[in-house]
């Protein structure tokens, strides 16, 4: 086990708010670990705690068995953060700005010229390293972020939600980046709001809402077990709320959005042969039928529930 959280607890302000409540989290070593919570649900402030950017309040956070305070300088020796914030300086070149981050560093000589070569390779900016970052695209900027946090060439490496405002092209290749870094044996700590980002890249995750851990497992596991068979029913407009009201009243059956409609059951025959007639009029549109275990995001919305945070107290 990497890392290791034993009734982790962080609180901020006067009078103090907690943000973090027993957390007991594992994070094993060489795994690609998905963090997935709301806003606010404390992600951004965990990771800060783990890479020894923020202290905790109380509890214990052991790397490889040895209190986090007592090894700090190895771990931020070894370790790469890509904050959520872009952390880069707008006026300078991408070039320059990898310079300065590495003299941050202290990287000297050769192996100052092969980790910023590692961290533009990684990132593919070999082309843009003149450029203003000012004027880089919302793409080049993340993966100039990135490439910031690579320059250590770190054994862990934790992104805080790294394709916030990209777009699918750049999305996909941050993401098989990240696959290739984890291959070659980095392990990774990924935050993110996409679950369908996470179900697909990541190899175990915790959700985590208010400040605790609700589940945490590999993603097959967590699915196999919590997750229940569902048949989905996804329509090219959007007529699920339209159509609802048209069929028969059935256990389970659920607006998931505009385009679809959910039936929790592990008789999909049934179900469709109960509502195949109003289903198969042509105005309905319906694009595909799917039957299966539940995608992360439901059984996300299940833990958290479907209230936004933003009107929380805290
Ligand atoms: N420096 C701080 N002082 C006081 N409160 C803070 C501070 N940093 C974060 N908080 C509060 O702690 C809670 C958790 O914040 P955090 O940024 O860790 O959440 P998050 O899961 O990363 O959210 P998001 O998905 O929006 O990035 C929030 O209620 C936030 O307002
Ligand atoms: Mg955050």
């Amino acid at each position: 086990m990497l890392y290791q959280t034993i009734d982790l607890c962080k609180e901020y302000g006067k009078p103090p708010l907690a943000v973090l409540n027993q957390v007991n989290l594992n994070i094993p070593k060489g795994s690609l670990f998905g963090l997935l919570g709301p806003n606010g649900a404390g992600k951004t402030t965990l990771l800060s705690i783990l890479t020894g950017i923020t202290p905790k309040t109380s509890g214990q956070v052991l790397v490889n068995g040895v209190e986090l305070e007592a090894c700090i300088e190895e771990v931020r020796a070894t370790t790469g953060v890509v904050p959520q914030d872009l952390a880069l300086y707008p006026m300078l070149t991408a070039q320059d700005n990898l310079n300065f981050f590495a003299d941050v560093l202290g990287l000297k000589g050769a192996k100052r010229t092969q980790n910023i070569d590692y961290a533009v390779t990684t990132t593919a900016l070999n082309h843009h390293l003149n450029k203003k970052a000012q004027d880089f695209s919302g793409g080049l900027k993340r993966r100039l972020n990135i490439a910031i946090g690579l320059l250590n060439q770190p054994a862990v490496l934790f992104l805080d939600e790294p394709t916030v405002g990209i777009d699918p092209q750049t999305r996909r290749f941050i993401l098989e980046s990240i696959k290739s870094l984890n291959r070659e044996g980095v392990t990774i700590i990924y935050t993110s709001h996409y679950m369908d980002e996470v179900q697909n890249l990541c190899n175990r995750v915790a959700i985590i809402d208010r400040g605790t851990i609700l589940i945490q497992d590999e993603i097959n596991q967590l699915l196999r077990h919590q997750g229940k068979n569902e048949l989905r029913i996804h329509f090219s407009a959007q007529n699920a709320e339209k159509l609802v009201r048209q069929l028969p009243a059935f256990p389970h059956l659920t607006v998931a959005d505009s385009h679809t409609l959910t039936v929790e059951t592990s008789n999909p025959f049934t179900v469709i042969q109960a509502i195949s007639e109003k289903l198969s009029a042509p105005e309905n549109e319906v694009e595909y039928i799917a039957y299966g275990q539940q995608s992360l995001e439901a059984l996300f919305l299940s833990l958290t529930g479907s209230d936004t945070r933003d009107n929380d107290a805290r």
